[in-house]
């Protein structure tokens, strides 16, 4: 969220509210007494043909930042900013939604609501496997959330301030309690942008972390905890020089990985939100390696101060992946991530209706080598993959394209689909794949390889909608040298976005796209010169 627009969300929201109220008193005077499918009905108009299929929407209403993402008894739960009264940034409170398998979710009840003194900011959650907080009893743990108390008039706290509170759940993460004496942790003297806790156990100590930021001040607060309740300072991490004045820091992480696979290689990953400043534009997350003793994360590589965004890492090249953070407690002690699928460059004006936002798909975390640096790489789930069935998939023989667009065969149209295939491009100044394409050729998402700036890029300049905002950006370019002249792309096309994974994993481009549901067709095209195509595989998931 940007700092400078919450007066304007203030007055946004109020406006708002008054017209929901306003048009459900004649909505209520026209339709005497509306029938519940009547009303289910109601609810469903609006945009279902961009409903994601693969993709976590609430039913209805706003939904941000992904927050206390936890497995738990076979559960994972993902919570999220959510407002329970419109379909606007607002009244933030903590949706929730459950899964077996993280694909297919189950919207719950709300869990934590804004009152009229304190909104409820991102954090997180953990197992308190053994009732550390005192809040559960030895042989049933509480699930116990820290996260940021947004103050407002009436509260004690100056209007606006921002500290971190505590909740629990005593019934396996179905309803909340807030704890007596929140906030557990405000800085001093309080402040308006301390917030975003993630909270993890640390194997090593033998106690709890929290990361925090302090946004405007970019600074990420590392504290440790013995009970989750009382904190204590370690140290903060920032970059020398700060190359980002206007940018915020949010949603950070901190957690442990091997690099290549090798249990003598523990390295630490800082995972940290700006907005804007992303290398898209807007926001992003991006990513730091180094290591953790305890007390310091100190990254192996900063660049130095002044640089350009493409000096950094980044989780995602596209423009919608924006507070990404991982799971606590998920099998294996695997990295998976779940990030929101915006950006705040327009996330308040993308024409969804009667909701608004999306998760990405959640995706795995590797860290490997990469060019004698460790990389991180990520590929959907596993649970994903699962999906992929052989009777629902076209494949085409390998073939090539000489400065010409060829339109693949009608079995692999569709509107929800996994598309994998190779692009060797070699003579096309430009080579690629056009997804969701409209029959007469004038709409389509195109994905292509540029052998002379050696660059991958997404261009949704023609992808369907794109007019609601002109800060919805149209391109979005990463470096990519070849493996052995070749491109392998895993490309996840849902009815609201296109998720690129090239080089598997290397490089991820995430972007929303508002194509009409008959935007349908696949095309290739190689541009002067030849290009050819193999290993083409669509899988329809619809
Ligand atoms: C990130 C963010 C967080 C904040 C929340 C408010 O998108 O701005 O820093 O806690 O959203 O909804």
């Amino acid at each position: 969220m940007h700092e400078l627009l919450y007066p304007f969300f203030l007055f946004q929201r109020s406006l708002a509210a008054w017209l929901f109220g306003a048009l459900a008193v004649s909505a209520a005077a026209c339709a005497a007494s509306p029938t519940p499918s009547a009303t289910a009905q109601a609810a469903d108009v609006g945009t279902p043909q961009w409903r994601s299929v693969l993709h976590y929407t609430p039913q209805r209403n706003w939904m941000n930042d992904p927050n206390g993402l936890v497995y738990y008894k076979g559960l994972y739960h993902l919570f999220y900013q959510y407002n329970p009264n419109g379909n606007f940034w607002g009244d933030m409170s903590w949706g929730h939604a459950t899964s077996r398998d993280l694909m297919h979710w189950h919207e719950q009840p709300v869990a934590m609501r804004a009152e009229e003194t304190e909104e409820i900011f991102s954090g997180s959650i953990v197992v308190d496997a053994h009732n550390t907080s005192g809040l559960g009893a030895a042989n049933s743990p509480p699930l116990v959330a820290l996260y940021t108390s947004m103050y407002k008039a009436g509260s004690g706290h100056e209007a606006g301030t921002q500290a971190q509170s505590l909740a629990y759940s005593t019934d396996d993460g179905k309803t909340w309690r807030q704890y007596s004496r929140n906030p557990v942790l405000t800085l001093d003297p309080e402040s308006k942008n301390f917030r975003d806790p993630k909270v993890s156990w640390y194997a090593q100590g033998g106690y709890w972390l929290m990361t925090t930021v302090v946004a405007d001040a970019h600074v990420v607060k590392i504290y440790r905890s013995n009970n989750l309740i009382d904190w204590t300072f370690l140290s903060d991490f920032s970059l020398p020089g700060v190359p980002h004045r206007e940018a915020l820091w949010e949603m950070p992480d901190l957690f442990p990985l091997l690099l290549d696979g090798d249990s003598r290689q523990q390295k630490w990953v800082m995972i940290l939100n700006v907005n804007p400043w992303s290398i898209a534009g807007g926001s992003g997350a991006m990513y730091f390696v180094g290591n953790f003793d305890g007390k310091t994360f100190t990254p192996e590589h900063v660049p130095t101060a002044g640089a350009d965004p493409a000096d950094y890492q980044w989780l995602d090249h596209g423009a919608d992946y924006y507070a990404a953070g991982t799971i606590t407690n998920a099998p294996g002690g695997d990295a998976i991530t779940l990030g929101w699928m915006s950006n705040w460059d327009y996330a308040q004006q993308v024409p969804t209706t009667p909701w608004k936002g999306a998760m990405a798909l959640p995706r795995l975390l590797a860290l490997k080598t990469v060019g004698g640096v460790p990389r991180l790489i990520s590929t959907p789930i596993e649970q994903y993959a699962r999906l992929l069935r052989e009777d629902k998939t076209t494949r085409v023989n390998t073939f090539s394209v000489s400065s010409a667009t060829q339109q693949l065969a009608v079995s692999t149209r569709g509107i929800v689909q996994n598309i994998a295939l190779t692009i060797s491009p070699h003579s096309a100044r430009r080579a690629g794949i056009i997804v969701r394409g409209s029959e007469n050729g004038e709409v389509g998402t195109r994905i292509f390889y540029d052998t002379t700036s050696r660059t991958l890029t997404l261009d949704r300049s023609k992808s369907g909608e794109t007019g609601f905002s002109n800060a919805f950006s149209k391109q979005h370019i990463v470096n990519l040298p070849l493996e052995n002249g070749k491109l392998p792309l895993t490309i996840v096309v849902d009815r609201n976005s296109v998720e690129v994974f090239a080089d598997h994993g290397r490089r991820v481009i995430t972007d929303l796209i508002f194509p009409a549901s008959t935007d349908n067709r696949i095309s290739v095209f190689a541009d002067d010169g030849e290009a050819t195509f193999s290993d083409i595989a669509v899988t329809n998931l619809l």
